[in-house]
């Protein structure tokens, strides 16, 4: 029970994985976010038309795999042909080599919400690298909000106020509750933005 404790996960943030599933009875991975509530399932949202999604729903078997480094993401996604697998312990699916943690998890439930579909697994086995940092997007868009901050005074100010408020949605999304939300509503206050 709580395999997911193995993770440093908060409750309900957002973390970048590589989901891994067999489509067509070959490997198949792409990055998609992923949160738990319970520490013994996860959520995702996938877009109707990802393959990985119909490997998941043919399978009934995936993988979260946890990169080490956000390179991996763009392989991933650009470079297919560069990433390793090897099978899970049960050869359900392919686990993706390198990688700071991973989650083998069996499908619970599937459930369409507007133009995605909504998918728990329940983890079967997690395993972790003892010096894993998760991929989490809140502290890089606080970076990115302090930085345009100080432009705010030489570029379009409508436009700068837009993507602030837009980083702060993201914030909120990915990192409920976190130390970077409350520093980035005390920067739209300090800036003269409501939060
Ligand atoms: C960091 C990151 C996070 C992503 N998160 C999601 C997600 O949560 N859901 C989703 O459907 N797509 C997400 N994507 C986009 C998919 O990875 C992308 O659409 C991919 O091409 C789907 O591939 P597939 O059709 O091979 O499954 C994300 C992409 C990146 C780079």
């Amino acid at each position: 029970m709580n395999q997911l404790q193995v993770l440093p996960m908060q409750k309900g943030w957002i973390y970048e994985a590589i989901i891994s599933t067999f489509s067509k009875g070959e490997p198949h991975a792409a990055p998609i976010g992923v949160w738990t509530e319970d520490f013994d399932t996860l959520h995702m949202e996938i877009f109707d038309s990802s393959q990985t999604l119909r490997g998941i729903l043919d399978t009934g078997r995936f993988v979260a795999n946890f990169p080490s480094d956000v390179g991996t993401l763009h392989t991933a996604l650009f470079h297919p042909e560069l990433l390793s697998f090897e099978r899970s312990q049960d050869a359900s699916a392919p686990v993706l080599l390198g990688s700071a943690a991973t989650v083998e998890l069996v499908l619970r439930q599937a459930m369409p919400v507007a133009e995605r579909v909504r998918i728990t697994g329940t983890v079967v086995r997690a395993s972790a690298r003892a010096e894993i940092k998760l991929i989490n997007r809140a502290a890089g868009l606080l970076v990115e909000s302090l930085i345009l901050a100080t432009r705010l005074r030489y570029l379009d100010a409508a436009a700068v106020r837009e993507s602030l408020a837009e980083n702060y949605r993201v914030i909120r999304k990915v990192a409920p509750g976190s130390t970077c939300e409350t520093t980035m509503a005390e920067l739209l206050r300090d800036i003269d933005l409501p939060s």
